[in-house]
């Protein structure tokens, strides 16, 4: 983990991220959509890597949601993935972390979610362990047909690295 620098992304990062989501995930994007979120919420964009190599990155949008009495920001987080040669040394908790806390002091996001597969228990551990929780089931939300929770968290998070 020492070695391992997590940091905003770079414009240079976005293909490694692209490449690393298509070995990591079933849920892939078009490159554009990894640019156009890049542009946009660049300070959430959270990579980490090592001297030769992308190993993980968080991919954050930020969403204006009317709330019974107002208009807030949610940051959504889109898409999570650690290289599986780097797993298990808390380098997404650290981005995941990184990515909450730009999301509240630059772009004034209040609360965070995201979507994530009933039986993926890596991730949902992960979440749990930064303070979301499940806040509804979104039947049939993938493309294989599984079931997402929703999972949340007031911002800024409780937690510290
Ligand atoms: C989920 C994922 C991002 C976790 O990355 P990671 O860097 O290994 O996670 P961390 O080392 O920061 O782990 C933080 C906590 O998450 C939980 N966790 C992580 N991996 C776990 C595993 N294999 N089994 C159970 N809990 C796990 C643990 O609570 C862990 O804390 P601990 O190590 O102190 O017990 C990684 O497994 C991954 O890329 N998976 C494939 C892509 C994916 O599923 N992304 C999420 C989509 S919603």
């Amino acid at each position: 983990m020492l070695s391992i620098e997590i940091r905003p992304a770079n414009l240079t990062d976005i293909d490694d991220v692209i490449r690393l989501n298509r070995l990591t995930l079933p849920e892939n994007y078009p490159p554009q959509f990894f640019y156009d979120v890049f542009m946009q919420y660049p300070k959430a964009f959270i990579v980490a890597r090592s001297a030769s190599m992308l190993v993980g990155y968080v991919m954050t949008r930020i969403e204006k949601t009317l709330t019974v009495i107002k208009w807030i920001n949610r940051a959504h987080i889109i898409s999570v993935a650690v290289h599986p040669a780097y797993r298990r040394q808390g380098i997404a908790r650290k981005m995941m972390i990184e990515a909450c806390k730009a999301s509240y002091e630059f772009y004034k996001a209040s609360e965070v979610y995201l979507e994530v597969r009933v039986t993926n228990e890596p991730a949902i551990n992960l979440y749990k362990g930064l303070g979301f929780e499940i806040k509804e089931i979104n039947r049939g939300y993938y493309s294989d047909g599984e079931d997402a929770y929703v999972m949340h968290s007031p911002l800024p998070l409780k937690v510290s690295d």
